[in-house]
């Protein structure tokens, strides 16, 4: 129990369902804000009372798609707290939007990740809490205590996995996740090299021979958006002669055509966490807010 923290709800699915789940994990009352859609597409925002009486607060808000909005009702949500209560304010963002355009990779660039951190803190935040945000460097940009928890530990003891399986990462990016989860399941990890092309988006594998054949592989990634690296990965993976390919994500954004993509490319089964609604398919969901929680309750 933490004493005089109320966990508030964003008032979307999502962020409702993580905050219920948080503040039952930590035995801490749970609330929602009254969200609304002004004709004109503006969003409105009103706190519940027990929010504006709790000495801290857990502001629950996934920035999912509509990433824009949800943004913009997170920020008002704080900036109400900060005008109406003298609450310590701890976001717990279950999905950090943007955290992918986290340096300029064409010169002018916007770095959306730190312009979307610093609105976060200044808007009254003053401990942050993400699930495996893309690059954890970036949380230098709140500016204060911040935290990425890493998912792939809790989620290794839920998965079915079959006997023979290898943890393979589709880039160097995501080797750390591959380590992590690898040495949860106690099984060997290795990793492909992929490189995008910064205009087209386009995904391309190096050639590297995997020890993979007659294996049950399992891919980990902390997102999959159109499903591309996924769906190249496991073609390359089976054409090495791996027996099946399951994948573990953070994030199942799986936006329109990705489900079958990676279908089509030979994944039978996808695990995520409930950071997001998938936008396509049907990935197992495992419930992480009992992670989150862990670390809330210990800061
Ligand atoms: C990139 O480095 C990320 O870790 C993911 O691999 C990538 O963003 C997934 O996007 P998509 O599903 O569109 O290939």
């Amino acid at each position: 129990m933490t004493a005089g923290c109320v966990v508030l709800g964003g008032g979307d699915e999502v962020s409702n369902s993580f905050a219920s789940s948080l503040a039952a994990s930590l035995s801490s009352p749970y609330c929602e804000v009254l969200r609304k859609v002004f004709p004109d597409g503006e969003s409105y925002i009103r706190l519940p009372g027990e929010a504006v009486k709790a000495s801290r607060v857990c502001v629950v808000k996934s920035l999912d798609y509509p990433q824009d909005k949800a943004l913009v009702e997170l920020l008002l949500t704080l900036d109400a707290l900060r005008e109406k209560s003298n609450a310590e304010l701890v976001a717990v963002i279950p999905y950090m939007a943007y955290s992918r355009q986290d340096r300029e990779f064409l010169e002018n660039e916007a770095v959306s990740i730190r312009a979307v951190l610093r609105a976060i803190k200044s808007a009254g935040a003053s401990e942050l809490y993400t699930i495996e945000i893309h690059k954890e460097e970036s949380l230098r940009h709140f500016g204060g205590r911040a935290y990425s928890v890493s998912p792939y530990e809790y989620m290794a003891g839920k998965l079915e996995i079959p006997e023979d399986s290898v943890v393979i990462a589709p880039d160097l990016g995501a080797r750390g996740r591959a380590e992590r989860l690898a040495k949860a399941l106690g099984v060997d990890y290795d990793y492909l090299v992929k490189q995008r092309d910064r205009i087209t988006g386009e995904v391309v594998f190096k050639p590297k021979e995997l020890d993979v054949k007659g294996l049950n592989v399992i891919i980990v990634d902390d997102i999959i958006s159109t499903g591309g690296t996924i769906a190249k990965a496991s073609r390359i993976l089976k054409a090495q002669g791996a027996k099946s390919i399951i994948v573990i994500v953070a994030h199942a954004l799986l936006v329109d055509g990705a489900w079958d993509k990676i279908v089509d490319a030979g994944v039978s089964r996808v695990y995520a966490t409930n950071t997001v609604k998938p936008r396509s398919g049907r990935p197992v969901i495992i419930d992480v807010a009992p992670v989150v929680a862990e670390y809330v309750s210990s800061s």
